[in-house]
């Protein structure tokens, strides 16, 4: 299979030194801010139903390459954002000196703790949750960082929020991308519907009360996506595909559905495929201005139910994803399970844990769509500056904005 030039990988356990990143193919250009980054980390870290750990610890980081003067190099883009705590967890997370004082070996239902035990064969499930920890999305939330300002730099802006929590769902999401993100960030919840805040609160507290937890939808749109990011030539080109991968890979995250999603299969084709019509009239413009996608479109959709890619292309629309989440699985009543240790019944292990973490999820699902979409936005208009790519991505729009090709 076939690697995009412009990728991230990510190392580091959750109570070690710190999780770091490496973000490669980066072009050169592209503005980033000390304090967007913290924002970013920040709005990982929150939302109304974690711990009050969350809220106080500030993430720190260090950026080790890839940065200079607030511009990217071109080098690959590489930060460490350390564990504050790390003094306190350095003797149990020794890399050299083995610390036999914990052993944990009751799995919890829902975590990687059983799969992770019987598949690297260790003495503790320590070493699972250690990795498998939702901790590494704060490396995804730096590396989107970087995607999102170069997006931004063609008009392209990717909002994260949620739908539902339990049963509660958001009824009224504004239309308007402003209204939209005005409302998302204002929000405990990362919800565009004010009036369903409370409810949803009530249903995160109640379950906090029963010592239980709770999950949830959530909503991510992109908007100013020009047609023709991803390619149907290959399986693995596929834009829905690659953006489905993406936000799966998120833990706990169950279901991915693009547009529409699972609705096709109650309707027929005449009720659910997007007709197109002109939007004229058509202008002309002159060779100088600064193209934006939407501001050449010469034609509209009269819906948006594939959610902006047909035939695994973006589709010129605003691309449209949904996810759910799994009600987290660190239970404080702790569920049935088997000791691994005796073999004899017991019951789960607890550490420290959250009880809903949806708007923390619709923020690191924003950052995975961040990623996709500018590494697919570099596979098209290449380039290893800021300058190229703009180069390209003009020339684009020119030849697009003629009616007849
Ligand atoms: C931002 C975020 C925070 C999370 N926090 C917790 C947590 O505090 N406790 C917990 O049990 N699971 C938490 N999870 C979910 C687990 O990491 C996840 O369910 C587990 O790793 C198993 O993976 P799977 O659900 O994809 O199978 C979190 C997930 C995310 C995205």
């Amino acid at each position: 299979m076939e690697i995009s030039p412009f990728f991230f990988v990510t190392a580091g356990e959750s109570h070690g030194q710190g999780i770091c990143v490496i973000v490669s193919g980066v072009p050169s250009g592209i503005p980033v801010a000390e304090e967007y980054l913290r924002k970013a980390l920040t709005r990982r870290r929150l939302g109304y139903g974690r711990g009050p750990r969350m809220r106080l610890e500030a993430d720190e980081f260090t950026i080790t390459g890839g940065l200079r003067g607030g511009v990217t190099t071109g080098n690959p883009f590489s930060v460490i954002v350390w564990n504050t705590e790390r003094e306190k967890w350095s003797k149990l997370m020794s890399p050299f000196v083995p610390d036999e004082s914990e052993r944990i070996t009751r799995p919890r239902p829902g975590h990687a703790d059983l799969a992770g035990f019987l598949k690297f064969g260790y003495r503790s499930i320590r070493d699972v949750i250690e990795r498998a920890s939702a901790r590494e999305t704060a490396a995804r939330a730096v590396a989107a960082v970087i995607c999102s300002n170069f997006l931004q730099l063609f008009g392209v802006k990717v909002i994260g929020f949620v739908t539902s929590i339990g049963n509660v769902k958001a009824d009224d999401i504004p239309t308007s991308v402003e209204e939209l993100e005005k409302r998302v960030v204002a929000s405990e919840l990362f919800c565009p519907d004010p009036a369903i805040e409370e409810d949803m609160k009530r249903e995160i507290d109640a379950a906090a009360e029963a010592g239980d937890t709770i999950g949830g939808t959530i909503k991510v749109k992109a908007y100013n996506v020009p047609p023709g990011l991803g390619s149907y030539d290959q399986w693995f080109k596929r834009l829905d595909a690659r953006l489905a991968m993406a936000v799966m890979s998120i833990p706990g995250i169950k279901g991915v559905e693009i547009g529409a999603g699972f609705q096709y299969a109650t309707v027929r084709g005449s009720q659910i495929h997007d007709e197109i019509q002109p939007r004229g009239p058509i202008r002309s413009y002159g060779e100088e201005e600064t193209l934006l996608w939407n501001d050449v479109k010469w034609f509209e959709r009269l819906s948006n139910n594939a959610g902006g890619i047909e035939g695994g292309v973006s589709n010129g629309e605003i691309i449209e994803l949904s996810a759910v989440m799994k009600p987290i699985p660190t239970l404080k009543k702790s569920l049935r399970t088997v000791d691994l240790s005796t073999g004899e019944a017991a019951l789960a292990h607890y550490e420290r844990s959250d009880v809903c973490v949806v708007p923390a999820a619709a923020y690191v699902c924003e950052c995975m769509v961040k990623i996709v979409l500018a590494a697919a936005f570099l596979e098209k208009f290449g380039g290893d500056s800021v300058r190229d790519v703009r180069a390209a991505y003009h020339a684009y729009l020119s030849r697009l904005k003629e009616v007849r090709f």
